[in-house]
């Protein structure tokens, strides 16, 4: 039998950003997404903000969100720096996805930096993304420039911002190793 260390240890190492174009088409039940969805509320925060807010965008809501993110990128892109593909990429993208959750923050600059309350939901998208990982569900952070203009279609207050999608689906990826340094670069030991 294994250990909760061990089970903890599995979930965390196996995750991966698992992209749309791997996403079968099989359905999540709303169960699923709601369990997934659950998992965020018990990150950290500090002064108890529960800075994040989600916007779960499924069935027709998905081929509307892609329209607004053309619409965007045709607008904030460049003529000559237009591409044809990467416009049509969003509709693509987000019709194989089953579902399309928009990270957005709430703000409460009177109690917390800012910078802490997008600490906390990194933490409540971690645990998605874990929580997803347990459940076989693919899912990746994507985070475009565009997202700094979808406040109106998601309807977001004058202190919420969007800082990503969070495109999930089913897939049958084979388990990739992570790509990493060692941990040991990264750290300085203090103390005897
Ligand atoms: C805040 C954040 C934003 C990200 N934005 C993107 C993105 O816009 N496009 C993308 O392909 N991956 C994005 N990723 C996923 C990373 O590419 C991915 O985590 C990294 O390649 C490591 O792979 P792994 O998640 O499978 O371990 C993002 C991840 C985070 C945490």
């Amino acid at each position: 039998m294994s250990t909760k260390a061990e089970i903890l240890s599995e979930i965390i190492k196996n995750r991966r950003s698992v992209f749309p174009e791997s996403y079968t088409q099989e359905e999540i039940p709303t169960n699923i997404v709601e369990q997934i969805l659950e998992s965020a509320n018990y990150a950290p925060t500090h002064k108890l903000t529960q800075p994040w807010r989600f916007t779960v965008i499924r069935k027709n809501a998905k081929a509307k969100l892609a329209a607004e993110m053309g619409r965007i990128y045709k607008e904030q892109t460049p003529a000559e720096k237009f591409l044809q593909k990467k416009h049509d990429s969003f509709a693509q993208k987000t019709a194989q996805a089953d579902t399309v959750i928009a990270i957005n923050i709430q703000f409460h600059e009177d109690k917390v930096p800012n910078w802490e309350e997008i600490a906390a939901v990194a933490c409540a998208v971690q645990n998605m993304a874990l929580t997803a990982e347990s459940l076989n569900v693919g899912a990746y952070w994507s985070s475009p420039p565009l997202i700094a203009h979808l406040d109106s279609f998601l309807g977001l207050a004058e202190n919420e911002k969007c800082y990503g999608l969070f495109y999930m689906g089913k897939h049958s990826e084979e388990p990739r190793l992570a790509n990493r340094t060692p941990m040991a670069d990264k750290v300085k030991w203090m103390g005897e």
